[in-house]
Order: C-alpha cells, then structure tokens, then sequence
C-alpha cells in the first residue's frame, strides 16, 4: 500500500510520513513543485533509514500511485488544492484530511477557526473529491513538533468517516506511530467538533509552551483495538 502526502513538505505531512516509513509504509510525498517534493523525500529517508521506501512528486502525480491520499495543506489552500488533485484521484481511494480551518490561514489568529459553508474543512472536501473517493477526518489534534521528535506520542486520535471499512482503515494506520490510540469518532460530520479542539490545543500550546495532546478516559481496552 502507498500512500501519498499531499504538501508533504510541511511539518505535519511529513511528520506523519517519517512515522509511516519508520512503520514500513511506502511514502509518496506530493508538492506543487516536484523538485521540494524530491528534496524532502531525501531528508526524510536520512531520517527514517536508508532502506525506507519514500519518494517525492508534484502533488497530483503522488495522488494517482497511492491507495491512500492524506491532504496537509493550510485551510486557504484546501479547496484549490482538491481541486488541483481531483483529476487524479479515483473511485475507491481513500482521502485522509488532517486540515484545521484556523484563522492563522487566512492571516487571523491561531487559536481561531474559521466557519466552513459544509460544517468542516472535512465536509467540504467530501464535497470536492470525485464520486467514489472516501474522505476519512484524522490527526487534528496531533501536534507537527511531536511527529518529527523520536519516541512515543502520548495522544489519540479521532477518527471520523461514514464509511466504516475505510475509518477502520485509517485507525489501523494511526495506530502504527508508536504512543498514538486511534478512535472510531462517528460519522464525518463529526469532524466539524474535533477540528475545533486543536484551536483549544494551540492556545494551551501558547499559554504553557508544550506541544499538547487529547487522551480519552473512561473507555473499554477493546475500543482501541478496533
Ligand atoms: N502543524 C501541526 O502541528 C498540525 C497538527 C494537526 C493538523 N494540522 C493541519 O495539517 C495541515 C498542514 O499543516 P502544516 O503545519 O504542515 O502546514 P504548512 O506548513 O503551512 O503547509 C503544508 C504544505 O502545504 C503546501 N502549501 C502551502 N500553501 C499552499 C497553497 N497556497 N497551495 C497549495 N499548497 C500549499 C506547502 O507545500 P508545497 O509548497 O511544497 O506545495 C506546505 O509545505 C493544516 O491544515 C493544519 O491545520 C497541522
């Protein structure tokens, strides 16, 4: 399985990617200039280990090789971005958007969110992807700097989608970065809840310089396993 980081050149595309590597995945970084793609490709298999399968491309070429495309691009370059794309994806593939609508995007405040017509930047991408493709909401709440750093991370991620094999999925997925529990959230319009929390996040973030992160209490063992 590939998988492809659409503006994986970023901190928490290719936070994402050096984990997913270290766990054996088969990397595709994607970026509008192919050249940015390669060079982080490079400094990420440094990282992750020489025989780590990561490579690097122009956006919309990452998308057509992969199973699954994670979309980590600002929230002002969302829609653009999904449009660009569009043409390579297909029926089938499943799209794991990590995207915050923060101010800070549009030049307001980090600890701000911005209103989506659709309910979340989740929604409105399942509004733009082609017939077919399935938009899984993931990572919100997982901080870039912690990606990058070594070791385990203590955080869980909620896991949104209406499509129950491809949540199940991306948990599987998130479960592979050592610390990180993944949780079945519900429905994609729940998205619209755990996007805002990493507004909440930036400002503990600000206020108490960390990197902070959610843990759910009082659930069984068997609800991350699943
Ligand atoms: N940073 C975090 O800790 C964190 C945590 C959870 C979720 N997120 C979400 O993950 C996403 C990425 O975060 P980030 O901090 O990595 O963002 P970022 O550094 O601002 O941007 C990531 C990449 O997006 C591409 N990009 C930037 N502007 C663009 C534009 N106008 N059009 C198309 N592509 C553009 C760039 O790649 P190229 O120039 O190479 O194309 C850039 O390297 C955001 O939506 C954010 O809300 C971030």
């Amino acid at each position: 399985m590939s998988i492809a980081i659409v503006g994986g050149t970023g901190p928490e595309g290719s936070g994402l990617a050096l984990r997913w590597a270290r766990a054996g995945e088969t990397i595709i970084i994607g970026s509008r200039d192919a050249q940015r793609a390669l060079k982080t490709a490079r400094q990420l298999s440094a990282s992750a280990g020489a025989d780590k399968t990561i490579s690097g491309t122009e956006n919309r070429f990452a998308c057509s090789d992969a199973e699954i495309v994670v979309l980590t691009v600002p929230f002002a370059a969302h829609a653009e971005t999904l449009k660009h794309i569009k043409p390579s994806l297909r029926s089938g593939q499943i799209l794991v958007d990590t995207t915050v609508p923060l101010a800070a995007s549009v030049g307001g405040k980090p600890t701000r969110t911005l209103g989506v017509w659709q309910g979340s930047a989740a929604q409105q991408a399942a509004e733009l992807v082609p017939e077919g493709v399935i938009v899984v909401a993931a990572f919100h709440n997982l901080a870039a700097e912690l990606l990058q750093q070594e070791g385990a991370i203590d955080c869980d991620v909620i896991v949104c989608s209406d499509d129950k094999d491809a949540g199940k999925r991306v948990r599987e997925l998130a479960r592979k970065i050592p610390g990180v529990r993944a949780l079945d959230g519900g429905k994609l319009e729940n998205a619209r809840v755990v996007e805002q929390i990493t507004a909440v996040l930036i400002g503990l973030n600000i206020r108490y310089k960390g990197h902070s992160g959610l843990r759910i209490t009082g659930l069984p063992e068997t609800a991350y396993e699943n």
